[in-house]
């Protein structure tokens, strides 16, 4: 069964917030407002996930992103 919404897992720990998790979260809830987007996805601020060293860390789906940025999540978002 193929989820109707994408799950964007946005780590919200101090080394992920250093490192630009809140313009991840920002760019994303903006992608978000727009077609193909719009209601196909939702951002779940999660605490720390104990790899900081790779900050910000974001999962979408069952993909893990490390050391990522805004257009790596949201061009993820669009493939699938
Ligand atoms: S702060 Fe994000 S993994 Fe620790």
């Amino acid at each position: 069964m193929k989820l109707k919404r994408q799950l964007i897992f946005i780590c919200n720990g101090s080394d992920c917030k250093k490192s630009g998790s809140k313009t991840i979260s920002k760019d994303v809830k903006e992608a978000a407002k727009t077609e193909p987007l719009k209601g196909a996805c939702k951002i779940i601020k999660t605490k720390c996930m104990d790899m900081c060293k790779s900050a910000p860390v974001v999962i979408v789906n069952e993909h893990f992103f490390k050391k990522t940025n805004s257009q790596k999540i949201i061009l993820e978002l669009k493939k699938s």
